[in-house]
């Protein structure tokens, strides 16, 4: 059977890889090496000429790596990939290869507090107009593009608060205005949404989340075509942020990738069995989740996403302090950022991940102060609800005598 052909799950396992490459090695070697021997001076010098294929420093390539790229493509429908040493690291070095002073980008209102903060305090520093708008409503982004607009960035479904962008919406806007399309697919996953199919031109990862899925790394991806791929190599990785992700890194993602599918079934199904719960809990004021029927946009998520994914966010009646009380009172779901791990993981992004932004520019976002954001682990569903219960249970207030 021809690789390209088959689905998704045994492309997760198999794709790019012979095992025959590597005297018959079922699991992909891992090449720690910095540097590579070349057969000859003239051939080193063809290979930096780009004129000769093969690896010579993993600044710019390696085996290992260069499978986990191959592989990544395949997952999300791309011809190419960059992985990188982290997930600001293929933002980063993405937007720092198209962009240049007196461009703009213009990005949706919610996006990870990290990005916010580069797009607000870095790119703007060189010049470039960085400007936000709703892009829930794609009307609000056909409004302010212009042919300064270089970039229309946007994540779906929103860190932190599960706002989701119409993905085939915005790249019709913005192809006829001749920008990139650059989508945040780190909460999705491949499994779920796939941007490029749906007129993106460029996916980023943060991979230490689902891709990696394990807690133990910390990686990025950016996905997409032959010639964008080559620029963020070239130009973003290689010279301007020097962004690389290690092999040992590669390795393992590259393991993650084998149960990418499994998982995202099994923290999709779970999530929507603790939404619904949180949802009927009379301690809970309202709860974001592309699954439930109540979802504000439940069509486009029926349309863009295959589940309703792994992340919940919700708010407490009492807000925030309520929010932090019952944080406090976990035993098993772990007070951590990140997310997509096996454990699930409970946070505050005003307070946390999403700090970079002021009250005022929170606000504007759409991120509530009293906000939780949780990551649907793999445990038994049963033993993440009875957590939840008991740090959600009222205290029972003694009767006055
Ligand atoms: C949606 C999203 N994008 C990007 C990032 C940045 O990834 P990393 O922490 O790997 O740099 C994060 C991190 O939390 C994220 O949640």
């Amino acid at each position: 059977m021809r690789q390209d052909q088959a689905g998704f799950a045994t492309r997760a396992i198999h794709a790019g890889y012979d095992p025959a490459e590597a005297q018959g090695a079922l699991t992909p070697p891992l090449h720690l090496t910095s540097t590579f021997a070349f057969e000859s001076a003239e051939a080193g010098g063809e290979m930096f000429a780009g004129t000769r294929e093969g690896h010579f420093y993993s600044r710019i390539s390696n085996p290992t790596t260069d499978l986990l790229e191959r592989r990544l493509a395949s997952l999300e429908g791309a011809e190419a990939a960059v992985a990188t040493a982290s997930g600001m690291g293929a933002i980063t070095a993405t937007l720092w290869s198209f962009l240049k002073a007196g461009d703009e980008v213009i990005t949706d209102q919610t996006l990870y507090g990290c990005t916010f903060a580069f797009l607000r305090d870095g790119l703007t520093r060189f010049g470039v107009t960085v400007r936000q708008v709703d892009m829930t409503e794609p009307d609000a982004l056909a409004a302010v593009i212009s042919e300064k607009t270089r970039i229309v960035y946007f994540e779906t479904p929103a860190n932190p608060n599960m706002r989701l962008v119409d993905i085939a919406a915005i790249a019709d806007i913005a192809r006829a205005a001749g920008a990139k399309v650059v989508v945040d697919n780190t909460y999705a996953t491949p499994v779920i949404t796939r941007p490029i199919a749906l007129g993106a031109d460029i996916v980023v990862h943060s991979a230490t989340k689902y891709l990696g899925g394990h807690g133990d790394l910390v990686g990025g991806v950016a996905v997409g075509g032959t010639e964008d791929m080559a620029r963020v190599r070239l130009c973003g990785v290689k010279d301007m942020t020097g962004a690389v992700m290690s092999p040992f890194t590669a390795f393992l993602v590259l393991r993650g990738l084998k149960t990418l599918s499994l998982r995202m079934a099994r923290h999709a199904a779970s999530a929507e069995t603790v939404a619904r719960w949180l949802d009927a809990h009379p301690a809970v004021e309202r709860v974001f989740y592309p699954g439930l029927a109540g979802f504000a946009q439940r069509a486009l998520a029926e349309r863009q996403m295959a589940l309703g994914g792994g992340m919940i966010a919700f708010e407490l009646k009492g807000g925030h302090q309520a929010g932090v009380s019952m944080m406090n009172r976990l035993a098993l779901i772990r007070r951590a950022v990140s997310l997509g791990d096996a454990e699930t993981l409970i946070q505050h992004p005003a307070s946390m991940t999403h700090s970079p932004y002021t009250p005022e520019e929170r606000a504007a976002a759409g991120i509530g102060e009293g906000l939780v954001r949780l990551s649907v682990g793999l445990e038994e569903v049963a033993d993440i609800l009875r957590d939840l219960e008991a740090a959600l249970e009222v205290r029972k207030v003694p009767a006055m005598a």
